[in-house]
């Protein structure tokens, strides 16, 4: 018979599960049922640390991831209405993370309720957002570049005055765009060194790839692909995948606050994060020599304010 195999869920999760069953370890290779499907493990011997090591069984994964989601939306609403800014960023990273862990099986489609309950919060608690990208995590990861990328974009939205319906389609694809990363390899994506020529064309293809993830694998909407696809495009045509000039509003908006968002907090051996000012001016000579949109560059300097 093939062995069953189980996946250990972290102390922190275990409150969100109620759906799934979860199991403990009896032995080398054996466990049983510690909570059957319907019931939650109770809060207080959460609180008290009275269980064993829990786990799911493999099979129920993209169901747990599911579950997982649902209940960090919810909290995430919470966290906004009580104004605690760091975790509404600490749970948002954990739901990015556990939903990029498999976003080839259609889990991406649970992010568009996350990003509408941050624009309906934001609308009534603006600080919260505002505090988002500058607060700073010890690991830089594509989950926190992305959730910064995305908050970011929703304050350039609220400061322009863009609907809301056109901000959460926009946040959505702010928090995607760099969805493609899953595939590429730890080693690259991490390297502590420069990319050798081989390695960068890798790199450079996941914007193409995180085109495919939106689109066929999760059925998300063309503008969310679409931010995907043209973030590292130029409108002078230096960029890539394509070397395009034509871009679209999302592709040219994405471009911009992906930039800054890196140079702002990527640290790396070989380079130094750079502080706010000194980025916007290291953009606006892109902006001089055509790469980028002056007007929409300007009014994202602004919504920084
Ligand atoms: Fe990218
Ligand atoms: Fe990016």
């Amino acid at each position: 018979m093939e062995q069953q195999e189980y996946i250990k869920v972290r102390n922190s999760q275990i409150n969100y599960y109620r759906d799934i069953p979860l199991y403990y370890q009896t032995g080398v290779a054996s466990y049983a049922l510690y909570k059957p499907a319907g019931i939650r493990v109770s809060q207080l011997r959460i609180k008290q640390q009275r269980h064993p090591s829990l786990y799911i069984e493999q099979q129920d994964r993209i169901c747990a991831i599911q579950e997982l989601q649902k209940g960090f939306n919810q909290y995430i609403s919470e966290s906004i209405k009580n104004g605690d800014a760091v975790s509404v960023k600490a749970t948002l990273c954990d739901l990015v993370e556990e939903t990029l862990s498999e976003p080839r099986a259609g889990t991406l489609k649970v992010l568009p309720e996350t990003v509408d309950r941050l624009v309906s919060g934001y609308s009534q608690h603006p600080e919260i957002l505002k505090a988002f990208a500058s607060m700073s995590f010890k690991d830089y990861t594509t989950v926190i570049h992305s959730v910064n990328v995305m908050a970011l974009t929703l304050g350039f939205c609220f400061y322009s005055n863009i609907s809301l319906k056109e901000t959460k389609k926009l946040g959505l694809s702010a928090l995607l765009h760099d969805v493609g990363k899953t595939e590429i390899p730890l080693s690259i994506l991490k390297s502590p060194r420069r990319l050798t020529a081989e390695e960068f064309k890798i790199m450079r293809s996941h914007p193409t790839i995180g085109h495919v993830i939106i689109r066929e694998k999760n059925k998300l909407g063309g503008n969310v692909a679409l931010g995907a696809l043209e973030h590292h495009e130029k409108l002078d045509g230096s960029g890539y995948p394509r070397g395009t000039r034509n871009i679209s509003y999302v592709g040219q908006l994405l471009g911009i606050i992906d930039c800054y968002e890196a140079l702002t907090n990527e640290d790396r051996p070989y380079r130094r994060a750079k502080q706010p000012l000194e980025t916007l001016k290291f953009l606006k000579e892109d902006v001089e020599s055509g790469k980028f949109n002056r007007k929409i560059f300007e009014k994202f300097c602004y919504s920084l304010i």
